[in-house]
């Protein structure tokens, strides 16, 4: 099914959903073969668009998308609990082999690659109360090397940046405190890494070191200043603070992907390198994927795909302007020329919907 604004409808296009009036009547119910007499009724009535049946390329993607959401989904859980074990081995300073974690790293890389928009969604929405250091590392990890990919890293430097985004809290967990505020854990990380993992890259520990580190000289354990912060340090204490934002911690409720992102936007000229949060933009978009949006229309969807301009991704519609769920999900790419008439108006709460992003998206 696809959304027609009705100077491009047919006669002998087939109404997917039904065309209400403003009063809430239905004109046309939905399965009606519009004839070009129901066309000049439409222009009447100023209806602006309707959903038309077909359109198999963007039910094809859908039907990929929510394929590759449920493999990614199982691959995640399983990142985890791999991460959780080498994790705490390490945290123990029991031996751990740099090829051991260069594994989860380079799978990672490769799932970037079949689909980065979904893989982020992932990153951006499944997340646990419980288990959070772990969840965090493989969250940071992710996000990191989508942004590093975007700067255009090579493959060597984007293992540094993973591993480096993988191992940033091992402190935490040595500490058994998920308290990102415990100024010890940057160099507590730092010597356990050092001394455990065999042939560590020096980045992979920097980064460890200085993921707290901020351009104004706020951060610690050093507070160093911009220029003496390392650009991978820094990609991955962007990842960090974004994945920290969007997980429920302790009783608290997760705060949404959208805050998340206007806290890092607003903090970038004290705190953060511009290029790190413009490539994070990019890649999670300025509505973070996942988002639950209102269009000016009065539809609802989520943010689902990035473009290549992040003001305007690809949208899922899930009820229209009358808030009635449709049947199918209607995608919306932003960024077409055609859409231009269309834009976010709203960014939604979520908890106000009770919505389940995995059940839409296995339903
Ligand atoms: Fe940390
Ligand atoms: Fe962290």
């Amino acid at each position: 099914m696809r959304r027609v604004y009705l100077d491009e409808v047919k006669p002998g296009d087939k109404l997917a959903w039904p065309v209400y009036l403003s009063s809430g009547e239905v004109l046309f119910e939905k399965g009606r073969v519009l004839t070009s007499e129901d066309i000049d009724r439409l222009h009447e009535w100023r209806v602006v668009e309707v959903l038309i049946e077909g359109y198999d390329e963007i039910e094809k993607e859908l039907e990929r998308e929510r394929m590759l959401l449920e493999v990614f989904k199982e691959a995640h859980k399983y990142t985890v609990e791999y991460s959780r074990n080498v994790l705490e081995r390490l945290s123990r300073n029991v031996e751990v082999k740099r090829e051991e974690i260069g594994k989860v790293v380079l799978d990672t890389i490769e799932n970037l690659s079949i689909n980065k928009d979904v893989l982020l969604m992932i990153s951006a929405y499944f997340k646990r109360k419980d288990d959070y250091l772990f969840v965090h590392a493989v969250n940071t990890m992710t996000i990191a090397l989508a942004i590093g990919g975007y700067l255009g890293y090579t493959e060597e430097e984007l293992e540094h940046v993973g591993m480096g985004a993988l191992l940033h809290d091992i402190g935490l967990v040595h500490l058994a405190d998920g308290n990102e505020e415990r100024k010890e854990h940057p160099e507590v990380g730092f010597k356990i890494v050092k001394n455990t993992l065999s042939n560590v890259h020096p980045v992979v520990t920097n980064i460890i070191l200085q993921h707290h580190e901020r351009k104004d000289g706020s951060g610690f354990p050093f507070g160093l200043k911009e220029g003496e912060i390392l650009k991978e340090a820094m990609i991955v204490g962007v990842a960090e603070v974004f994945d920290r934002l969007t997980s429920p911690r302790g009783e608290g409720r997760r705060g949404s992907s959208f805050e998340a992102m206007k806290f890092i936007l607003s903090n970038t000229k004290d705190k953060f390198d511009p290029k790190v949060v413009e490539a994070l933009m990019r890649v999670m978009v300025i509505y973070p994927l996942g988002t639950l949006i209102r269009l000016n229309t009065g539809e609802i969807g989520r943010v689902a795909a990035s473009t290549p301009n992040p003001f305007r991704p690809k949208v899922n519609i899930m009820f229209d302007k009358y808030g009635r769920p449709l049947e199918k999900i209607v995608r919306i790419d932003l960024s077409e020329e055609l859409a231009y008439r269309l834009y976010i108006a709203e960014v939604l709460d979520e908890s106000a919907y009770d919505l389940d992003l995995s059940q839409e998206i296995t339903a």
